[in-house]
């Protein structure tokens, strides 16, 4: 049975994971491995100058609207305002929710709640709708993220602009959700141990809503509603306006970002607003890549991609022209020819590297010096899987390979500081204890003993009788 709604019940996902499209296998562009890790560094000084500058000018912004009120220059305040506080946060949020701005992840935590509060988004309930638009990317009826949906309505597409209903649905939704009372989707999403946060979260960010809403009856004052909350709905057009280049007019229900994601070039000014998340398809494939390094991603895999709309306006004409046909034609999606990815959407490289049996039965995996800082390698043993590498200061270590949240090798993910990384939604394990140390995982990695003997790297399988050869 064909699934006919948008809406991510349960019955339509049933619907999509019997057809397939759940948990599905990606096309996955080739990218040198030493690059890769480059490319996967984080940078606390690149996030905090970026960071700094956009809470400064909102800053800014905001005593700006306070020092105008209410004369005419107070409409552009506001507008100014608005546009940083419920348009830029909207990147902001995206890029902290993925733990990849700064390398520190209090300080993406920090910056992600307060973008959260910024647009009225729960943090736990969107943090789990995002890993499902990740693993399941416009997948009709289980990715919770499809914006712009089939057959498209220009009237509703406009209304949205205002988002008048979209900030007023987000708004009592938190209601609902301080009320201890979750909806499906949310029901849907979030696993039954973090129910409880939803409902204290919804509570904490209403609570600071309500205390605007009593500063503004106390001072008889609209400027501290429109300082807090309602600049969430004066600047969430921003957010539809660069949502809407991500996937609008693309192909649902395929397992290649290449062909349901866009990447556009756009302007300085923009870049900033939306923290080059404008390299869409590029953010995609490599979620462990940070904002300010998908530029240089981009020029790594571009001849692999479909060609990037050269600007803003180009993005909206092929969207305008796929909307126009979608009308006549719901089916309609805009056919792109993509170039072959070499060996057929193989995967990255990741230094898979042969071994070979000790004497004593351990595994030796290669030279001690063929492992440098950061350095990670898969390492396939008979039927199992482990990562060896090394951490930033310099400790190896070795792990089971695959992801305990979902079926994704983290020998494709990073080395963060003692932790690695996955690469499809960035959870984290500690390397020495293969403790979980960051969502969605839960569940830890079996870690195995590493030792160097005449400069040979060896892994000691302990627990696993029969590796084979
Ligand atoms: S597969 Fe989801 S975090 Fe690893």
């Amino acid at each position: 049975m064909a699934i006919s709604s948008y809406d991510i019940s349960s019955a339509n996902t049933e619907l999509a994971r019997r057809a397939g499209y759940v948990d599905a296998q990606w096309a996955l562009p080739a990218i040198n491995a030493v690059e890769l890790r480059r490319l996967q560094r984080r940078s606390n000084l690149h996030a905090t100058l970026s960071t700094s500058l956009w809470l400064g000018l909102t800053v800014i912004a905001g005593f700006a609207v306070v020092a105008t009120a209410w004369s005419w220059w107070s409409i552009p305040s506001v507008a100014v305002y608005a546009a940083l506080y419920g348009g830029a946060s909207d990147s902001r949020w995206h890029e902290m929710g993925h733990g990849t701005a700064f390398r520190s992840r209090r300080a993406n935590d920090v910056i992600y709640y307060l973008a959260c509060f910024m647009l009225l988004r729960g943090p736990t309930i969107w943090r789990w709708s995002h890993y499902r638009h990740h693993t399941d990317t416009i997948i009709k009826g289980h990715d919770a993220e499809i914006a712009f949906q089939r057959p498209p309505s220009v009237a509703r597409t406009l209304w949205r602009f205002t988002h008048l209903q979209g900030g007023s649905e987000l708004l009592l939704r938190l209601v609902r959700h301080a009320g201890g009372r979750l909806d499906d989707e949310a029901k849907e999403l979030v696993p039954a141990h973090e129910r409880r946060r939803v409902v204290l979260e919804s509570r904490i960010m209403i609570g600071v809503l309500l205390i605007a809403v009593i500063a503004t009856v106390v001072l008889r004052s609209a400027i501290p509603v429109v300082l807090i909350g309602g600049s969430t709905f004066l600047g969430g057009w921003l957010v539809v306006f660069f949502g809407i280049t991500q996937h609008a007019g693309l192909q649902e229900n395929v397992f290649d970002h290449r062909l349901n994601t866009r990447t556009v070039m756009m302007n300085p000014v923009f870049r900033f607003l939306y923290l080059n998340m404008n390299f869409h398809v590029e953010h995609h494939m490599f979620p462990s890549v940070p904002y300010y390094s998908l530029p240089s991603l981009h020029g790594e895999i571009s001849s692999q991609l479909a060609p990037a709309l050269p600007s803003t306006w180009a993005a909206y004409r092929q969207i305008i022209g796929a909307f126009r046909r979608q009308q006549v034609d719901p089916n309609y999606e805009i056919p792109l020819e993509l170039p072959k990815i070499e060996g057929d959407a193989r995967p990255v490289e990741i230094g898979a590297e042969s071994w070979m049996r000790g004497p004593s039965g351990e595994v030796i995996v290669g030279l001690e010096t063929s492992f440098g800082l950061g350095e990670l390698r898969k390492v396939d043993i008979g039927r199992h899987s482990v990562v060896v590498g090394r951490t930033e200061s310099g400790s190896l270590f070795a792990c089971e390979g695959w992801c305990t949240h979902a079926k994704v090798h983290l020998g494709e993910g990073a080395v963060i500081g003692e932790e690695i990384e996955c690469p499809k939604h960035n959870a984290r394990f500690d390397c020495r204890t293969g403790e979980a140390t960051r969502k969605p995982a839960k569940d830890g990695l079996t870690t195995y003993p590493v030792t160097v003997s005449k400069g040979r790297v060896s892994v000691h399988l302990v627990g696993i009788d029969s590796v084979g050869s």
